[in-house]
């Protein structure tokens, strides 16, 4: 192997026992088998030759980094540098790939664009070195694709380590401290590593609920953050914190946090300048305000713009945002008073806002209008503050989807939630109205040797940086490419089984979560607290917004305009009409929208209860097939993988035969339609 003298970041090695998830060494084959001219510097070019320098040792290959050496044959030529007029149009992250006379060509204007067309040549294998190929040109449609750790520093003595983690500890924290060893911030690195392949250029490191020991992360232990930033930079991620609104109080000593007192304003530019200088690119924050007990600037009489405007403006001198998150709402209901609904609270706080949030002010909407729900119209308020930078927010890690005990494929219900158009066929997408402010997941990654609990998680965990990347991305395709990375088919014995066997577990995944679970859009039924498991009146009569309102003769919640709370005219038209009427409305969300009779026959054909009955039988048969297919892939997989899939298999299926038992017994009684399949209904 040639190496010039330039400077070479090392890939990170895998911890052993560690899963390679989507980079196994052996897709770096084609690459790393070839001749390879990498032109440019800096310190991402740098991570580019670390990564072709390392498939090259491994695959006889190899690399050169020198402007001199331009002549010789080479197969492929990455090169930083403007190449045409049109790359100016590709930003620093977007890349151009042609290949001719034998030679692939990757160039890019800006550094991550390279370390992007080199992940885009991977994805590609060997087609990447075949035939001609006209030049083509990438780059992202969102320009913020961020993971959001819901990560404690400290043990919370109820939700533990990482609220809603379902994959060990924390990446990031452990026993109160940043991890510092140096097997730790190798992972940490491998994790930056895996989520730049994956498209994310973002990480919040921190729980949006901040609690009093992560609040010191922004002033006295900034210095923790700033490890962790080190060793995600050379992926080309940005850090960013979930900091307190009542910090200047928490941490300031100033006696309020009051937005617009000068004192509060000094505090937080003076601190912002502190973070600056330990983290020169540091992303910027988020902030959770007047939220599930969360501090805000309600407290002081103030508005959410004016809140988000006065972090906006400490942040501006670096050119940084603030993501200021848009789940305002009473968890303080009175279930009683059926007026009040939880689904309206986001729209009916923040649409009046529009126009007067900071230019670097991001507004973070959850794609649904309660809380990540395995169903659920796409926000009302996405779309409906035309000047105002938005920032979708989706959930990786499966808190309300299986917490990764059941597989779960989320692609296909994020990609519905990114091609929804508020305004009809012409109108803009969620993922066009979203490209000011990116899209932040919920990451669903801790120390768990799979990364994500279930090995099949990660699909999900790979998804999130794809769809940021390109929101109308096709879900199936995603799918592909992540099979392809994380158990190269071809290497196996038996390529085409293992891919079918795969898709047959995956592609209906969230359907079949969707038929034993809670029905038609109705959501929750969940066991208070933790989520997991069925519990069909747990949040009934409880304070926290989320009801189903079921009695003898029917169920769901009536959010018209004409007879219920009104949210159906949060949205423009056509949805407005087509939410409005229970017949037009979609059947997946007819319980969302509507009260109606168990006799109420939906445009499958079925009635309610019927279909109640069918689906949670269904949802159980296809866990019971999908586990077969597993067990008929051990000889394909990889066998750590394969034993923790098939153990979670068996608790998928125990929890499934409890909700469809629990669901199906639940509505028996309450309507006392028996099914017309004679099943055994207990
Ligand atoms: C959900 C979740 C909480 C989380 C909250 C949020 O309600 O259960 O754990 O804090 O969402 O998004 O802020």
């Amino acid at each position: 192997m040639t190496a010039s003298a330039s400077v070479t970041v090392p890939v990170p090695a895998l911890p052993s026992g560690v899963d390679s998830a989507w980079l196994p060494p052996e897709v770096f084959r084609p690459l790393g088998s070839r001749r390879t001219l990498i032109l440019g510097t800096g310190p991402l070019v740098d991570t580019v030759h670390g990564e072709v320098a390392d498939a090259c040792a491994r695959f006889g290959g190899d690399v050169v980094r020198d402007a001199r050496a331009q002549g010789a044959p080479y197969d492929l030529v990455l090169e930083l540098g403007r190449q045409s007029e049109e790359e100016d149009g590709l930003g620093d992250e977007g890349f151009a790939l042609v290949r001719a006379e034998g030679v692939t060509r990757v160039t890019a204007a800006g550094q991550a664009g390279l370390l992007y067309g080199l992940f885009h040549l991977v994805r590609l294998g060997e087609a990447a070195f075949e035939g001609e190929r006209a030049r083509e040109t990438h780059r992202p449609a969102l320009a913020l694709r961020m993971l959001d750790h819901w990560d404690n520093v400290a043990v919370h003595p109820v939700m533990g380590q990482v609220e809603r983690g379902y994959s060990g500890g924390s990446l990031f924290w452990r026993d109160g401290l940043a991890r510092g060893s140096r097997d730790e911030l190798e992972r940490v690195r491998c994790y930056g590593r895996l989520l730049a392949a994956s498209g994310i250029n973002a990480v919040t490191v921190n729980n949006v609920n901040v609690h009093e020991t992560e609040a010191h992360l922004l002033t006295d232990r900034i210095g923790e953050v700033a490890a962790i930033a080190d060793a995600l930079r050379p992926y080309g991620i940005r850090t960013h914190l979930s900091v307190s609104f009542a910090a200047p109080v928490v941490l300031g000593g100033l006696p309020t946090a009051d937005p617009l007192d000068a004192a509060v304003a000094d505090w937080w530019a003076e601190t912002t300048g502190r973070v600056y200088a330990a983290i020169p690119d540091f992303g910027g924050y988020v902030v959770k305000a007047d939220s599930e007990g969360q501090p805000g600037p309600f407290t002081y009489g103030r508005s959410h713009a004016d809140g988000a405007n006065m972090l906006a403006a400490a942040l501006a001198p670096y050119g940084a945002t603030v993501h200021w998150r848009a789940f305002v709402y009473n968890h303080r209901q009175d279930w009683r008073d059926r007026s009040v609904d939880r689904a309206r609270a986001a729209y009916d706080h923040f649409a009046p806002l529009d126009g007067q949030f900071a230019p670097n002010a991001v507004l973070q909407v959850k794609h649904g209008p309660m809380d990540f729900q395995t169903r659920e119209p796409v926000s009302p308020v996405i779309g409906a503050l035309p000047n105002t930078r938005l920032a979708v927010e989706i959930q990786a890690t499966q808190e309300y989807t299986g917490q990764q005990k059941h597989v779960c494929w989320l692609g296909p219900m994020w990609s519905d939630a990114l091609r929804f158009r508020r305004g009809g066929e012409d109108g803009p997408s969620v993922g066009d109205l979203v490209r000011g402010g990116g899209l932040a997941a919920v990451s669903s990654a801790g120390d768990d040797p799979f990364w994500t609990g279930h090995p099949l998680a990660q699909a999900n965990l790979y998804a999130v940086g794809r769809l940021a990347w390109q929101p109308d991305a096709d879900p199936r395709a995603i799918l592909h490419e992540w099979i392809e990375l994380s158990f190269a088919p071809e290497e196996t014995a038996d390529p085409a089984r293992l891919r079918s066997g795969l898709r047959a577990v995956l592609d209906g995944s969230w359907r079949t979560y969707e038929k034993y679970t809670a029905p038609l859009g109705i959501g929750f039924m969940v066991q208070p607290g933790h989520h997991y498991g069925p519990s069909v009146d747990g949040y009934e009569y409880s304070p926290w917004g989320t009801y189903h309102f079921a009695d003898r003769d029917g169920v769901g919640v009536d959010r018209s305009q004409a007879t219920g709370t009104g949210y159906a005219g949060q949205y423009a038209k056509p949805w407005a009409e087509t939410y409005e009427s229970p017949e037009t409305c979609p059947d997946e969300l007819l319980l969302f929208f509507h009260h109606v009779p168990y006799g109420h026959v939906l445009h499958s054909g079925e009635t309610v209860i019927q279909h109640i009955y069918d689906t949670h039988f269904e949802g159980v048969e296809e866990v019971e097939e999908a586990r077969q297919v597993w067990a008929g892939l051990a000889d394909l997989v990889d066998a750590a993988r394969h034993t923790r899939v098939a153990e979670r298999y068996e608790e998928q299926l125990r929890s499934a035969r409890e909700w469809r038992d629990h669901i199906n017994t639940y509505f028996f009684r309450k309507s006392g339609v028996p099914d017309a399949r004679g099943r055994r209904i207990y």
